[in-house]
């Protein structure tokens, strides 16, 4: 294929399910113009309390799909995925490139709360695997890291139980877990993509001089950064489309979703595929 064909292609973003449509809505802001096509792994979600064989077999299998597409560009939007399996992806993307969430999440704790006592929220594999700690003390050998797996949250936030008294009393059980030298720390970080949608009730329970950090944003940014680099940007200044996959339930994709990716979608935006 040509250089200019090259440019032309997809950006394929990939999520256990709906989560991932934050980090959707970051590369949607940062880059208007590229074609997206994200897949919302719904029939297996959560991937947060599965085996990192699974996990990896999941991740592989999807990857697989957005390859069949043509993708310029593979973003695995899931913290999970990226916890576990980022490596193998590269292997099966290769020469093409793919981005994780877990680096750019850890590199912007690191840049608002150096030399910080770092707090990270996340599933269950995320944190077994240690994946935040080893990406935020690779950049920062200062940096103090607890981890907290918040398996709840994840449900809190697809039923939209997003703020109030229920949110920040489960918010507090988690907290009481830890030790209290963990309870006052310089960045509290969303290591989960459904974590973004509780922000609110993580200000609330935080003290303000806590920096709240999701990895959302700055995975738009590092993703822009590198098709740049390999001179893979659209040209095109028109906007770019969105074709949005999932593997089951596209009703509840579209409601659930619509909150995550912040506008109204119905069941005719989704296409219901098999890996
Ligand atoms: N997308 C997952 C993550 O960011 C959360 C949901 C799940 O456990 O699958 O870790």
């Amino acid at each position: 294929m040509n250089a200019a064909a090259a440019k032309e292609l997809p950006i394929g973003v990939f999520d256990s399910g709906v989560g991932g449509l934050t980090v959707l809505k970051a590369l949607r802001e940062a880059m208007p113009h590229e074609d997206l096509i994200y897949l919302g792994d719904t029939a297996r979600l959560p991937y947060g309390t599965k085996s990192p064989a699974s996990i990896s077999r999941y991740a592989g299998q999807a990857t697989a799909l957005l390859q069949q597409r043509n993708i310029k560009l593979l973003v695995v939007a899931c913290n999970t995925a990226s916890a576990v399996a980022l490596e193998t992806l590269r292997s099966q993307m290769d020469p093409l490139p793919v981005i994780g969430v877990v680096e750019p999440g850890a590199a912007a704790a690191v840049a608002a709360r150096p030399a910080g006592r770092h707090l990270v929220l996340a599933t269950e594999a995320t944190v077994c695997l240690g994946a935040y700690r080893n990406a935020l003390v690779s950049r920062d050998s200062r940096a103090a890291v607890t981890e907290l797996a918040c398996e709840l949250l994840v449900s809190l936030a697809e039923e939209g139980w997003n703020d109030g008294s229920i949110a920040e009393s489960i918010v507090l059980r988690y907290l009481s877990e830890l030790p209290d030298s963990a309870r006052e720390p310089d960045s509290v970080i969303l290591g989960c993509t459904h974590f973004p949608l509780l922000k609110g009730t993580f200000e609330a329970v935080f003290d303000d001089t806590v920096a709240i950090v999701d990895s959302a944003s700055t995975t738009a940014v590092a993703a822009n950064e590198l098709l740049d680099e390999l001179s893979l940007g659209r040209e095109a200044t028109g906007g770019g489309n969105l074709t949005l996959l999932a593997t089951d339930g596209a009703t509840r994709f579209a409601r659930v979703g619509g909150q995550f990716l912040g506008e109204e979608l119905t069941w005719r935006d989704i296409e219901v595929v098999d890996l």
